[in-house]
């Protein structure tokens, strides 16, 4: 693979991090960009200022939604130092994505080297404060102009740095969930277990309409019976019963989070039981109906955990824990973040440390 190059911009000052970031809005100085074309596989690969790009307008992407995305999280560690959480996690997923859009792969451990690059490089952009973080946004899409429905032949990838506060205007607050009952996400065997743009917007309606109904976010039942649950706008969700954690199994139609996969490895350390299963929202009526669900919580990049105070189906509100979180969710959001700012041992090896892995390579 070729060597990063690199075209900088001059720093005339200091940079000033916005107090209040929210999530999405403020941006970088610099992006990391690489093309493919089917002589060359993945070339030119080069950080550079973040600008506006320039594109034909029969450009595939924009016609038959050929691109994929990623989503993950750089953090200040107590003492000063950026690590990433599970990049590699994150990287597998992107060519999964990849693979099931026509889309080339894209090696690894290039990748990783890249994104290391560009957070060391613009490191004086992460934010400190607890809750807060450098947002990583890899992405791909088809760049042919043409109007045909085929494969691309040529893409661009971009990954773009966005420092973040915490992603809801509530905080570390209980959230009000609508189970969606009129809509469907994605189906088995479709592209729900791939980070795919069409996906999101595929939840707009759904989340507009529950918006203004006064709710923060969408549960998705499954999409052939509309009996399972599934995930909720952006998070994979677990139920705390009396005897057990439950999250929906991965049926092809839900992504496969890398939060989900800390949180069952976490619960498991615990001594807790853990499962992934098939769980219909009857299962969830009846059985709080009966006392015996004890909290709700979702878990995603974005949120890490978030708790569920209410949870409204068909007119029927199941309410949780009086406006405070769940015990189950801050003890993993304590554990979670405890790890990612370097408050506690990375015992299971989940940080990319930014400096070391570029001292290695
Ligand atoms: C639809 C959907 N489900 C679940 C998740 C949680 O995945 P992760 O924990 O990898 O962020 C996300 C966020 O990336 C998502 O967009």
């Amino acid at each position: 693979m070729e060597k990063i190059n690199y075209k900088l911009k001059k720093r005339t000052n200091e940079i000033e991090i916005p107090q209040n970031l929210g999530f999405g809005k403020v941006f970088t100085d610099h992006m990391f960009v690489m093309d493919y074309n089917e002589n060359k596989g993945w070339h030119n690969p080069l950080i550079k200022p973040v600008e506006n790009l320039s594109l034909h307008p029969a450009t595939m992407f924009f016609h038959y939604g050929q691109g994929i995305f990623e989503g993950l999280k750089a953090f200040k560690t107590i003492d000063g130092e950026p690590v990433i959480f599970r990049p590699e996690d994150h990287i597998k997923r992107f060519n999964n994505s990849a693979r099931r859009l026509c889309i080339p792969e894209v090696d690894p451990d290039f990748l990783l080297n890249a994104i290391v690059e560009l957070i060391s490089l613009e490191k004086d952009w992460l934010p400190s404060k607890k809750g807060e973080a450098i947002y990583i946004r890899p992405f791909i899409f088809g760049t042919d102009p043409f109007l045909g429905v085929k494969p691309s032949s040529t893409y661009k990838l971009i990954v773009m740095l966005s420092p973040v506060g915490a992603y809801y205007a509530e905080g570390f607050k209980p959230v009000k969930i609508l189970v969606q009952n009129d809509f469907v996400r994605a189906v088995r065997k479709g592209m729900g277990e791939c980070k795919y743009p069409g996906n999101y917007a595929a939840s707009l309606l759904a989340q507009e309409e529950a918006h203004e109904k006064g709710f923060t976010q969408v549960l998705w039942l499954d999409g052939i019976e509309q009996k399972y649950i599934e995930e909720v706008g952006t998070m994979n969700i677990f139920i705390r019963f009396k005897d057990e954690i439950a999250t929906p199994e991965l049926s092809g139609s839900i992504l496969p989070g890398v939060t989900r996969i800390s949180v069952l490895k976490i619960l498991n350390e615990w001594g807790m039981n853990a499962t992934e299963r098939l769980i219909s929202i009857d299962e969830v009526l009846a059985e709080y109906d009966k006392g015996n669900v004890l909290e709700i919580f979702g878990t995603g990049t974005a949120a890490i955990i978030s708790s569920v105070g209410l949870l409204n189906y068909k007119d029927r509100d199941l309410t949780f824990g009086k406006d405070e979180p769940g015990e189950l969710a801050i003890k993993l959001f304590n554990e979670i973040t405890a790890i990612q700012y370097g408050e506690k041992e990375d015992s299971y090896g989940w940080l990319t440390y930014v400096e070391k892995l570029k001292e290695s390579v």
